[in-house]
């Protein structure tokens, strides 16, 4: 049967609000903290509460579909299949959250056919809501929670500033998050600090002169900072499935275009682990990925 995509949707703004009481309730300094892969990767008892809701709600309102949590990812057992399934991250961005700094959100998505269909992500920190369904746009609204219960107040659609985005130059005209990721060793880590040098790096030097390089800590905000057309580029390895899943529909309804972040591959995978996200543009697309590509290569 057809799934109606407003409905999955509508209930996922109902969660994210009450994701972001629970957030916002919190307080960073008095919960209890736990590390996963190593001291810098973290888990609250918060990501665990929210996540527990959320599976319970989700759960109630959608029981057939299936759930991909974080915090309840088992490795090599967890797998996003062709089915309908939500695809959760109760906290993107724990390390800011822990700091109080007001970079992080609750990101659902939905993928059906691996596709995401259907995404939310909520900032409660600025009351700040990014949603998207395939086929029906992306959009932005500020003080989100405050129109809770009237009905939605009036929602921007994305990109800012309207339908006929600018296009994009090269690499020294543009604004690029990177990540550094909870790994910090390994051949895959020095790859990566090998390219945020070379995109840092003059092109007297070989490099792409990025105009600016951000480490703002949360995927999924990287990927609604795109479809709002705030930022150009977004690039990641390392990430899973659950921080990009909800914020990918989000940027390819605002004419955004999710390719791989190794060189080559146009066509990308939910849990392909690295990314590299391009903001809607009326032209440059390929030009700046190609670019990227060439800088980050051998
Ligand atoms: C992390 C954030 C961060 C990214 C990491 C993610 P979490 O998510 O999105 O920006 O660099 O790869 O794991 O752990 O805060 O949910």
């Amino acid at each position: 049967a057809d799934i109606d995509l407003q409905a999955v949707h509508d209930t996922l703004v109902s969660v994210a609000f009450e994701a972001g009481r629970m957030i916002l309730a919190a307080n960073p300094s008095k919960i209890s903290t736990d590390t996963k892969l190593n001291a810098v990767d973290i888990v609250t008892e918060t990501d665990q509460a929210v996540e527990r809701m959320v599976t319970a709600r989700l759960r109630e309102a959608h029981p057939t579909f299936a759930f991909v949590g974080e915090e309840t990812y088992q490795p090599g057992v967890t797998r996003v299949t062709d089915a309908p399934t939500f695809i959760v991250d109760p906290i993107d961005g724990t390390t800011n959250f822990v700091h109080s700094f007001p970079n992080a959100c609750i990101s659902l998505g939905v993928a059906v056919g691996r596709r995401s269909v259907v995404g939310v992500v909520y900032n409660p920190f600025q009351d700040l809501l990014y949603t998207g369904i395939k086929g029906k746009g992306s959009y932005m609204q500020r003080n989100a929670s405050l129109e809770e219960g009237k009905g939605l107040g009036e929602k921007v659609r994305l990109p800012l500033g309207g339908e006929n985005p600018t296009a994009l130059g090269d690499l020294s005209s543009a604004l690029v998050s990177i990540e550094w990721g909870s790994q910090r060793d390994g051949e895959n880590f020095d790859v990566k600090v090998k390219a945020f040098q070379k995109l840092a790096a003059s092109k007297e030097s070989g490099g792409g002169m990025v105009g600016g390089l951000r480490s703002l800590g949360s995927a999924a905000l990287n990927l609604c900072a795109c479809a709002a057309g705030q930022l150009d580029l977004y690039w990641e390895g390392g990430c899973y499935a659950w921080d990009v899943a909800a914020g990918w529909c989000i940027l390819n309804e605002a004419g955004g275009i999710m390719v791989s972040g190794n060189p080559g591959a146009w066509e990308t995978e939910l849990d392909s682990r690295v990314y590299l996200a391009v903001r809607g543009a009326s032209g440059g697309q390929k030009e700046l990925v190609e670019e990227f590509w060439n800088i980050i290569g051998d």
